[in-house]
C-alpha cells in the first residue's frame, strides 16, 4: 500500500516534470508523446538476444509470427518510462558477451524506483565513492585503536550496498583499493597527523598500512558478503605519462608513489593476491587508456604484474566524448589489451555529451551501438575477452560530469525514461549505426 502511494506520488511527480522536461528539451520535436498519454512500446522491434559466433544462433521471438501479422514498424519512440513500462533488460540481452553493470552512489541505490529499475537492467554493481579508502578509512579509531602499521576501517558506507546485491543477485566490483585520489593525506603521515608540518610515514611503514587496508577490507567484505565482490580495481590511475615517475608513472599527486616508490603498484597486487578469494579477479584501472603513450605504458606495467601472477584484467574506465577518441583508437587500444591474454572491463563508460537536442540524443545513441557492435565483434573474433561493461551513473541527472555545466552522458533521463543510448545499446534498429 505504501509501496502503491509512493509510486503514484512519484507518477505525478514525474507527469509533472516530463512536461517542464519537454518543452525545455524537445520543442519542434514530431513523435514525442504528450504529458499525461498513455504510453505503450509498441513498435518494439523484438529483441533476440545475441549469440557468441560458432554458436547456435536460435533467436526466439517472443511470439509466432503468422502470415497476416503486419510487418514489424522501426521504433521512433525512445523516451519510455521505465516506472510506468516493461522495457526490455541489457543484462539478459548481453548476458552470452560480458555482464552489465552501473556504478552508483548509495542514496539513489536505496531510491525505490531507481533501485528497481537496477535490478531489471544490471547484473554487476560498482559503488561511485562508498567503498574508496576515503569512505572506508576512520582516523579516529585509528588514532585510538590501530597502530602506526594497521588502519582502522567502518564500513557503513557500503554496507547497504552489499546487501542489496546479495538480495537481488548482483555481482560487485570492488572500487578501488589503492588510488591516489580520494584517499586521506593523514593515512600517509607518521602518526596519521593531519596537522601541516606532519611527515611522511617511511616506506616500511606505508607497505605494512598497505597491506593491512587491502587484507582488512578484503577480509570484511569476503566473510560479510560471501561470494559477492567478483572483481576488484586493486590500483587505479598510476600511470601518467610525462608527469615525472619512472616509466610514465603518476608522481606529482601520487602520495603512494612518493611514500613508497614506483614498485607500489606491485606490491598492492601481491597483497591483494594474498588476501582475495581465488575466484575474485584483480585488476588494473585507468582512464584515457586509448592514448598511446599511456597504453604502452599501462602494458609494460601490467605485463610485469602478470609474470608475477598477481593480475587478471585491464579495467578501461571510458570517459569518452562524442567524437574523441575516434572508434579506431578506442578499439586499437582493446586489441592491444586483449593480447596479453587478460581479461578486459569497460569500468566507467559514459559520453561527455553537452547538449539536449533530440538530434544530438539519437547521435549518442549511435554511439553507444557502435561502441556495443565493437565490443561484440572483438569477443567473436576472440580478439578480446572482455567480460564486463559497466556505465558510470544511472540518470544524466546523477552525473560526476555535471560537475563543468550541465551533461547528457548516459542512458535515462531525470524521469527515468529510456534514452535512445538505451536503445543503441540494445542494438534498437531505430537507432542509426552509422
Ligand atoms: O562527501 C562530500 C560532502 O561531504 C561534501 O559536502 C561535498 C561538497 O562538494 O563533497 C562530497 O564529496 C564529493 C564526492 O564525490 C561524494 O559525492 C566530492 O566533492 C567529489 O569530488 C566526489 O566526486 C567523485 C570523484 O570520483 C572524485 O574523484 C565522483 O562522485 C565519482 O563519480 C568519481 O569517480 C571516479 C572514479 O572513482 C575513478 N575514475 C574517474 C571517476 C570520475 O571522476
Amino acid at each position: 500500500m505504501l509501496l502503491w502511494t509512493k509510486k503514484l506520488a512519484i507518477r505525478l511527480l514525474a507527469t509533472v516534470m516530463i512536461c517542464n522536461f519537454m518543452v525545455c528539451t524537445f520543442t519542434g520535436c514530431g513523435d514525442q508523446k504528450e504529458s499525461g498519454e498513455e504510453k505503450s512500446p509498441t513498435g518494439e522491434v523484438q529483441k533476440v538476444q545475441p549469440t557468441k559466433e560458432g554458436e547456435e544462433d536460435t533467436p526466439t521471438p517472443t511470439s509466432t509470427p503468422t502470415p497476416t501479422e503486419p510487418e514489424k514498424e522501426v521504433r521512433t519512440d525512445f523516451y519510455i518510462s521505465s516506472i510506468d513500462e516493461k522495457i526490455p533488460s541489457m543484462y539478459e540481452y548481453w548476458k552470452e558477451y560480458f555482464s552489465i553493470g552501473i556504478a552508483i552512489t548509495k542514496g539513489e541505490l536505496l531510491n525505490d524506483f531507481k533501485g528497481e529499475l537496477i535490478v531489471q537492467q544490471f547484473n554487476s554493481m560498482t559503488c561511485g565513492n562508498e567503498m574508496k579508502p576515503d569512505a572506508l578509512l576512520d582516523r579516529e579509531a585509528t588514532k585510538s585503536k590501530g597502530t602506526e602499521t594497521c588502519p582502522v576501517l567502518k564500513f557503513d558506507s557500503c554496507d547497504e550496498m552489499l546487501s542489496f546485491c546479495v538480495d537481488h543477485n548482483i555481482k560487485m566490483r570492488g572500487h578501488t583499493l589503492v588510488w591516489h585520489s580520494q584517499t586521506p593525506d593523514w593515512f600517509f603521515m607518521e602518526g596519521y597527523s593531519n596537522k601541516q608540518d606532519a611527515v611522511f610515514a617511511s616506506r616500511e611503514v606505508m607497505l605494512a598500512r598497505m597491506e593491512n587496508y587491502i587484507r582488512l577490507v578484503m577480509e570484511y567484505v569476503n566473510t560479510t558478503y560471501p561470494g559477492v565482490v567478483y572483481a576488484w580495481d586493486v590500483v587505479n590511475e598510476a600511470i601518467a605519462p610525462g608527469d615525472g615517475g619512472e616509466n610514465g608513472m603518476r608522481m606529482s599527486d601520487s602520495l603512494w608513489y612518493q611514500t613508497i616508490g614506483p614498485d607500489f603498484v606491485e606490491k598492492a597486487f601481491e597483497y591483494a593476491r594474498k588476501y582475495a578469494a581465488p575466484e575474485q579477479k584483480l585488476f588494473y584501472n585507468d582512464f584515457n587508456t586509448y592514448e598511446a603513450a599511456k597504453r604502452i605504458a599501462i602494458l609494460e606495467l601490467v605485463n610485469k604484474i602478470k609474470d608475477q601472477g598477481n593480475i587478471d584484467g585491464i579495467g578501461m574506465q571510458s570517459h569518452i566524448g562524442m567524437s574523441s577518441p575516434t572508434l579506431l583508437d578506442y578499439e586499437e587500444t582493446i586489441r592491444k589489451f586483449g593480447e596479453t591474454g587478460l581479461e578486459i572491463h569497460i569500468t566507467e563508460l559514459d559520453i561527455n555529451l553537452d547538449s539536449n537536442s533530440e538530434e544530438d540524443f539519437m547521435k549518442e545513441g549511435t554511439r553507444y551501438k557502435r561502441l556495443f557492435f565493437t565490443f561484440k565483434n572483438l569477443v567473436d573474433t576472440g580478439v578480446a575477452n572482455i567480460t564486463n561493461i559497466t556505465v558510470w551513473g544511472l540518470t544524466d541527472e546523477g552525473s560526476w560530469l555535471n560537475k563543468d555545466g550541465k551533461r547528457y552522458p548516459l542512458l535515462f533521463n531525470q524521469v527515468l525514461e529510456t534514452k535512445p543510448a538505451f536503445w543503441g545499446i540494445l542494438m534498437d534498429e531505430g537507432i542509426p549505426l552509422y
